[in-house]
C-alpha cells in the first residue's frame, strides 16, 4: 500500500527548505512533530480540491473499505455529518421533496446543529422502553410502521450504529426497507471504522448504507480529528464533483497535515496484516468477555471492540466503577450512573486484558442497585431546531425550566447525545431526566 502523503511530508521535512509559509512554527521543533505539520505548498495537494497526493490516498482508503468513494476529514465525523446532511439536502431538492430526515433519537449533537444550520426538519424515532437514551434500537418492522404512518416521505433515515454503549442496529434490514421506500440510509458509524475488517465485515457500507461517517481516530491508529466520509458507488456517481464542496462549506481552510499524514499511514496499517490481527484479538476479547460474565459482570452491546458494563447489576454506579478502574491505572472511555465503557484495540495486546482482569476481579460484587435510569421522554416541538438554535436565549436553573422551550442541546461530551432537543418544550419528566444526568442549568428561548 502506497502512502503518498506520508512520503511527501517526510521528504519535505528532510529537505531543509526554508519555510516562508504557514504554519508559524516554521517546522522548528518545540513539541517535536512540527516538521510534518505543513500547509498546501506545491505538491501537497489541497483537501477540498484534491487531485494529487490527497486524492490518491483517499482512493487507497476507498479501495480498502470497498466504498464507492471515500473522503478525508481532519475535523472528525462532525464535519462528515454536516457534509452528509448537506448532500441529503441536495438530494431532497433534486427530487422536489421538502427536506425531512427521519432519525434515531440517540443522534450526536452534531446532527442537531447540522440540521439547524441546513434548515432540515427532523422526525424522531424513539428508543424502546427500558433502553438508555444513548441507544435506539430501530428494526425493520419499527421503521416500516413508522414510514407507513408518515404523511410526508423523508429523504433519508439517519441512524447511529454502533452507539456509545456498543449497540448495533441491523443495518442490512434497515437498508432493505429504506431502499424499497426510496429513501437514503445515512449512518453515523463514528465508533465503527474497524467493522469492515472483521472476518465477516459489518461496516455500514458492507450492509447497504448510502453514506456513513467513521471517526478513524476513535478505533484506528489515527490522530484525533481524522475521519472518513464514505459514499456508495451509486451516490458517488450522483454527487460526483459535489462532495468536497459540501464538506468545505463547514470545514476549515487549514486542514491539519499531521492528521492527513496519519490517515495516509493508517491505509498501510489496514492493508498489511490488520485483518488477521483484528480477528485474533476479537477471539481473545470474546473469551475475555465470557470470563467477566462468569465473574458476575453483566455486559451489554454487540460491538466487538467495546466492553460495556451494566455496572448497577454488579452493585456499583458506572462512575464508581470507572473510579475504581482509574485507581488501578485504567482510564475508561465513558461512564455515567449506569454504565462503564471501555474501548480496546488489537495494539493493546494481552497485557491490557491482564490489567483489566486483575482490576475487575479485585472488585467485590455487591447486591444490584435497582434504581433505574429515566426513560427517554417524547416532547412537543414548539419551534424548529433552527428557529430555536437562532432564537434569543437565557440561561436558567433547571428548577425554573418547566414549560420553557430549549434553545441549546447543552450536553457534555462524551456522550454528546441530547436528552431534549432544541425547540422542544421542557416537561417535569425531562427535567428530572436531565437532573439524573448531572445537568443543572439550561439555555431556553426568551418568548
Ligand atoms: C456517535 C458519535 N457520532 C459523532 C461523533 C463526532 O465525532 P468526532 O469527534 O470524530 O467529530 C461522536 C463523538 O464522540 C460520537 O460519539
Amino acid at each position: 500500500m502506497k502512502t503518498p502523503i506520508v512520503d511527501f511530508v517526510r521528504a519535505y521535512a528532510r529537505s531543509n527548505t526554508l519555510r516562508l509559509h504557514m504554519p508559524g512554527h516554521k517546522g522548528v521543533l518545540r513539541l517535536g512533530m512540527e516538521s510534518y505539520d505543513i500547509t498546501e505548498i506545491k505538491g501537497a495537494d489541497s483537501l477540498f480540491e484534491a487531485n494529487g497526493i490527497i486524492a490518491e490516498s483517499e482512493a487507497n482508503a476507498s479501495s480498502l473499505f470497498g466504498s464507492g468513494a471515500t473522503f478525508y476529514s481532519t475535523e472528525g465525523s462532525s464535519l462528515c455529518i454536516r457534509g452528509m446532511l448537506c448532500l441529503a439536502l441536495l438530494e431532497a431538492k433534486k427530487r422536489g421533496e421538502t427536506p425531512l430526515i427521519l432519525a434515531g433519537r440517540n443522534a450526536h449533537k452534531t446532527f442537531l446543529s447540522a440540521c439547524g444550520m441546513l434548515g432540515l426538519d427532523v422526525k424522531w424515532i424513539y428508543p424502546s422502553r427500558g433502553e438508555s437514551y444513548l441507544s435506539c434500537s430501530i428494526n425493520a418492522e419499527k421503521l416500516e410502521a413508522m414510514l407507513i404512518g408518515m404523511d410526508m416521505k423523508p429523504t433519508a433515515l439517519y441512524v447511529t450504529s454502533p452507539d456509545y454503549l456498543g449497540q448495533r442496529c441491523d443495518l442490512a434490514a434497515l437498508a432493505e426497507v429504506c431502499h424499497r421506500h426510496g429513501i437514503l440510509l445515512l449512518v453515523d458509524n463514528a465508533h465503527g471504522a474497524y467493522l469492515h475488517f472483521l472476518p465477516e465485515p459489518i461496516h455500514p457500507m458492507d450492509l447497504g448504507a448510502d453514506m456513513c461517517c467513521d471517526s478513524a481516530h476513535k478505533t484506528l491508529p489515527v490522530l484525533t480529528g481524522g475521519a472518513y466520509l464514505h459514499l456508495s458507488a451509486a451516490l458517488a456517481e450522483t454527487f460526483r464533483g459535489q462532495v468536497r464542496g459540501a464538506l468545505s462549506m463547514f470545514g476549515s481552510t487549514s486542514p491539519s497535515y499531521l492528521i492527513l499524514v496519519s490517515l495516509d499511514q493508517c491505509n498501510r496499517y489496514l492493508a498489511e496484516g490488520y485483518r488477521e490481527q483484528l480477528a485474533g484479538y476479537i477471539a481473545k476479547l470474546e473469551n475475555f468477555k465470557a470470563e467477566l460474565a462468569a465473574a458476575g459482570y453483566h455486559l451489554i452491546g454487540n460491538e466487538p471492540l467495546k466492553i460495556t458494563i451494566d455496572s448497577k447489576a454488579y452493585g456499583y454506579y458506572g462512575d464508581e466503577l470507572a473510579e475504581l478502574l482509574r485507581n488501578g491505572g485504567i482510564e475508561c472511555e465513558f461512564s455515567d450512573g449506569d454504565y462503564t465503557v471501555m474501548m480496546l484495540t488489537p495494539d493493546l495486546g494481552d497485557e491490557a486484558l491482564e490489567k483489566i482482569r486483575k482490576c475487575l476481579k479485585a472488585i467485590p460484587q455487591r447486591s444490584a442497585i435497582c434504581e433505574t435510569a429515566p426513560r427517554t421522554c417524547m416532547l412537543e416541538a414548539a419551534l424548529s431546531v433552527r428557529d430555536a438554535m437562532l432564537a434569543a436565549r437565557e440561561r436558567i436553573s433547571l428548577d425554573l425550566a418547566v414549560g420553557r422551550i430549549l434553545a441549546a442541546a447543552n450536553v457534555g461530551c462524551p456522550p454528546a447525545v441530547p436528552i431534549a432537543v432544541c425547540g422542544e418544550r421542557l416537561t417535569e419528566e425531562v427535567i428530572n431526566a436531565m437532573r439524573y444526568y448531572g445537568i443543572d442549568e439550561v439555555d431556553v428561548v426568551i418568548e
